[in-house]
């Protein structure tokens, strides 16, 4: 199987206010070489129709970093998959370590979310990763791959790009420590196998992403591993210069 083109996907968690976004989109656009890499940012909700509006007829993609699992109604500062597409969202990331963290989402509110995601026609981005304890122990391989078999519960797609799965390593997350390109092969190769016993056969081509520390000088080595078809993006994808440097080191 070819491999598909590289996604990179900035996750801005909660940085940069509306007008913030749209300065750092026009101070980008200039800039940005044709790549072989595909760029898609994952803004705060509140940035994404400004975003939208300066990334007009750009190759510049974008997404949420959350969605709802409900389709509309009564849910109090919920925003749905509707209103993401609305403003132009063609990602939504579900599951990230914070939101599981931080928000006690649980994977079956994950997998809730990413069905609402895809059934509206968004992307969803399914995170899973292991914490260092369960690295320690030798066990993230089967940690990891329960956690996605529960994210998918009740998922079903039609073709390979229709979902994003991205491996992100908790003790690796915004801690300097990247996994190894071998690490996040190993985890992208069982993430690729199970997803085929998952979704079926279209479920080998979905892309797999590695997150934790990616920047300028790794992300080439590690994207350039078999099983990763891209990165996702913290710390590095606020300067839009730190961004140029991934990006150059994909061309
Ligand atoms: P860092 O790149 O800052 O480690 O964050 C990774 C991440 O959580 C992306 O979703």
């Amino acid at each position: 199987m070819s491999k598909p083109q590289t996604l990179l996907a900035l996750n801005w968690k909660m940085n940069k206010t509306p007008s913030q976004a749209v300065a750092w989109a026009r101070e980008l656009l200039p800039s940005l070489p044709a790549s072989s890499a595909v760029l898609a940012i994952m803004a705060p909700a509140i940035d994404l129709q400004g975003l939208s509006q300066t990334l007009q007829g750009s190759a510049v993609t974008i997404g949420a970093q959350d969605v709802s699992a409900h389709e509309s109604g009564a849910y109090t500062g919920e925003i749905s998959a509707a209103m993401l597409l609305d403003v132009g969202a063609k990602y939504a990331v579900v599951g990230h370590s914070e939101r599981r963290e931080y928000h006690a989402e649980s994977s079956q509110v994950v997998a809730g979310k990413a069905r609402a995601a895809k059934q509206a026609g968004l992307i969803p981005i399914i995170c899973v990763g292991e914490g260092l304890e369960v690295r320690e122990r030798g066990e993230h391989v089967a940690y990891t791959l329960d956690m996605l078999r529960e994210s998918l519960a009740g998922l079903t797609i039609a073709s390979a790009d229709q979902i994003v799965i991205a491996y992100e390593p908790v003790w690796a997350i915004g801690t300097g420590k990247t996994a190894t390109a071998a690490d996040a092969e190993e985890l992208a190769a069982a993430i690729r196998s199970a997803l085929s016993g998952l979704l079926g056969e279209v479920g080998a081509g979905v892309q797999v992403l590695y997150g934790g520390s990616v920047k300028g000088s790794n992300i080439a080595e590690i994207c350039g591993q078999p099983n990763v078809n891209g990165a996702l993006v913290g710390g590095a994808a606020l300067e839009v210069r730190s961004v140029l440097e991934m990006v150059n080191a994909l061309v």
